[in-house]
């Protein structure tokens, strides 16, 4: 199956990272949010990323103003009839996305694919919005999208192989190294990863550490390239909240629980990197410093 044409759904943190990659990778892309001023902040940080890219050289000016040319912004389904793939990354709601799949499996050509980008959420739960459950799968991608190496592609029970397969080589002309995973609750990635956000927290909470000193640890003794409280803080605590509600859910087991700080922190309004406030205090975004509240007042 040759993938030509690409559709996005949602243009803010992911949409905009993958409709970007996209681009890059020679793909006609159309991008679609729910109002102009979303639209313009999710073009605008593509066009922030491409001319990092071209300051460090990795692309050319050239190289950025044709990605740019490929790309469609629009805020109508109608402009996906003619995609041969369709890649959703809207809000991790389950009821949002069936909405919108039952609405494009309406609109956009039979012979398409759909794909989710869920961090969580079930993809045969959203596949049976729509009549074309062969066609349907995930692919999960990582933040940020133009950087992080990996995809991975998520088979139900009843994907198609060649739909599959489909879904590899389109990772691998992204310059991505697809993982192939099936559909359980956080797939590979996050089913490891969101428990150990998780105990990072809670190591906070029981006083193992300071934000710094539990962020230092595992980046200076594990080689990771951000502490775990910063990566929390960079995917988002009402996305981390979210992705550990759903997987405690899913499988019933206490290592998923989302420890009551951060959901404390989430109806605070402090939602990490992208609320300023987080962890870690962005007013100066190179320079963060440890959250004087959380040091004060856990
Ligand atoms: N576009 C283009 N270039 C970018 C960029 C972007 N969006 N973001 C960073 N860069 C470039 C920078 O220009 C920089 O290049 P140079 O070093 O050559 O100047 C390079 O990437 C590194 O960037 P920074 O110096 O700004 O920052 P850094 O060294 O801390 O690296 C990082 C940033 C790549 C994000 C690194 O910290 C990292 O790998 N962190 C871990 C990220 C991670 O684990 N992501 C997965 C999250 S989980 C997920 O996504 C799944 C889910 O479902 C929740
Ligand atoms: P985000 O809030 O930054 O972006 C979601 C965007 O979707 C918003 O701009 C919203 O306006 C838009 N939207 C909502 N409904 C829409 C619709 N019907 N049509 C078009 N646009 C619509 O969230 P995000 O972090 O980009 O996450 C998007 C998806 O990607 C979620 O499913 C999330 O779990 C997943 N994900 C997130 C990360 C991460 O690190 N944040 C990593 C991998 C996957």
């Amino acid at each position: 199956m040759d993938i030509q044409k690409v559709g996005v759904i949602g243009c803010g943190l992911m949409g905009s990272g993958i409709a970007q990659t996209a681009a890059m990778s020679g793909f006609p892309t159309v991008v679609r949010e729910v109002s102009q001023p979303l639209l313009d902040k999710g073009l605008a940080s593509i066009e922030k990323s491409l001319s990092k890219f071209v300051e460090k050289e990795t692309v050319t000016a050239e190289q950025k103003a044709q990605a740019l040319a490929r790309l469609r912004p629009t805020l109508s389904l109608d402009d996906f009839a003619d995609c041969d793939l369709v890649i959703e990354a809207i809000v991790e709601n389950l009821e949002r996305k069936r909405e919108l799949f039952a609405e494009l499996d309406k609109k956009v050509k039979p012979g398409a694919i759909f794909a989710s980008n869920t961090s969580s959420l079930s993809i045969t739960e959203m596949m049976t919005a729509t009549q074309r459950t062969p066609r349907f799968l995930g692919l999960h991608f990582f933040n940020p999208v133009p950087i992080m190496k990996l995809v991975e592609v998520v088979k139900t029970v009843v994907t198609d192989q060649s739909v599959v397969e489909t879904g590899l080589d389109f990772g691998r002309r992204l310059g991505k190294t697809p993982v192939l995973t099936s559909d359980r609750g956080g797939f590979i990635v996050n089913r490891l990863l969101v428990p150990y956000l998780l105990d990072s927290i809670r190591a906070l909470e029981e006083g193992v550490g300071s934000i710094e000193d539990i962020d230092n640890g595992m980046k200076l003794g594990c080689g990771h390239p951000m502490g775990p409280l910063t990566l929390a803080d960079f995917v988002g605590l009402d996305t981390t909240y979210h992705i550990a509600e759903i997987l405690y859910r899913e499988y019933r087991e206490q290592r998923f629980a989302p420890p009551p700080l951060i959901k404390r922190m989430v109806l605070a309004g402090m939602l990490g990197r992208k609320s300023g406030k987080g962890f870690y205090d962005y007013s100066d975004p190179k320079n963060p410093k440890p959250n004087r509240f959380l040091t004060s007042n856990r």
